[in-house]
């Protein structure tokens, strides 16, 4: 079965959400039922009317028209050119296929979990890749995980549900990643590394060959992990020495 055409609803639009929406307008997404399709954008977040700005109004009329598919225009917010159509706890998605665009792991499994308990439908949680990314033909990535631009992940590497893998990262051979992880812009796991759940590996850290790090940790930006860090206090102590 082949869907064009239709429709992605990114849940969330802060910042993650906003590069998404790049992402989607124009990559490659991978849903059930086709592999490579152009997607009509929905998106939804709790706070569009408290906070998000009416920014750029030349930019998103043009976009308004592109990927909502010239719907009559009412008055709503919009971020990066798509309309905010509701909040992400009405749970009125009008489609099956979704992304989790929140950033924050533990607020993201919360948002998923929630969801699935709840929603009665069923949902595809889309898998998006990006630009000048080489994913080996033999690694597994699971439902949810967005992999953004210019990464390379390699051979026998397993990634899990609704993570990040974000742009510039390097996931090397054999590495074992769990769910709800974010591997910040310009991070490197070298072969072997595995990293528990909901853990950030921070922007432009380093992990050596076969290190094992904990669940919910949160490695230094730029700092190079060369012994396993399992829990909050091998990471508190593992700085404290440098
Ligand atoms: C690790 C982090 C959460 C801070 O955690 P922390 O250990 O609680 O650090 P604190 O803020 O209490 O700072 C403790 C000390 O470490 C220093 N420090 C904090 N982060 C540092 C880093 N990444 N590199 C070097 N030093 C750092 C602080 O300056 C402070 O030094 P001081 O005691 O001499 O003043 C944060 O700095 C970080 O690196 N987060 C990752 C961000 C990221 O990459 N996000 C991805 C977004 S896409």
């Amino acid at each position: 079965m082949s869907l064009s055409k239709s429709t992605v609803a990114v849940l969330g639009g802060g910042g993650h959400g906003k590069v998404l929406i790049d992402l989607l307008k124009d990559c490659k997404i991978s849903t059930p039922f086709h592999d490579e399709h152009y997607a009509k954008i929905w998106l939804f977040d709790d706070n569009y009317i408290k906070t998000l700005p009416h920014d750029n109004d030349e930019l998103n009329d043009q976009y308004d028209d592109q990927y909502n598919f010239g719907e009559q225009k009412t008055k709503h917010t919009y971020v990066n050119g798509v309309m905010v159509r509701g909040s992400i706890e009405d749970k009125k998605y009008g489609t099956s296929c979704l992304v989790c665009a929140i950033g924050d792991n533990s607020v993201r499994k919360t948002v998923v979990d929630d969801i699935e308990k709840t929603v009665s439908t069923m949902i595809f949680w889309i898998r998006l890749v990006g630009k000048n990314t080489s994913i080996s033909k033999t690694a597994r990535i699971d439902i949810g995980t967005v992999v953004l631009n210019n990464v390379n992940i390699g051979p026998d590497v397993k990634i899990g549900k609704h993570c990040i893998i974000n742009n510039g990262s390097n996931v090397d051979h054999d590495c074992v990643v769990g769910d709800f992880v974010h591997i910040a812009p310009g991070a490197v796991l070298c072969g072997g590394v595995k990293v528990g759940n909901g853990t950030l590996i921070g922007a432009n850290a380093t992990v050596i060959p076969g290190i094992t790090i904990g669940d919910n940790l949160v490695i230094r930006a730029g700092s190079t992990v060369v012994k396993d860090i399992i829990s909050k206090q091998d990471r508190d102590m593992y700085y404290k020495k440098k």
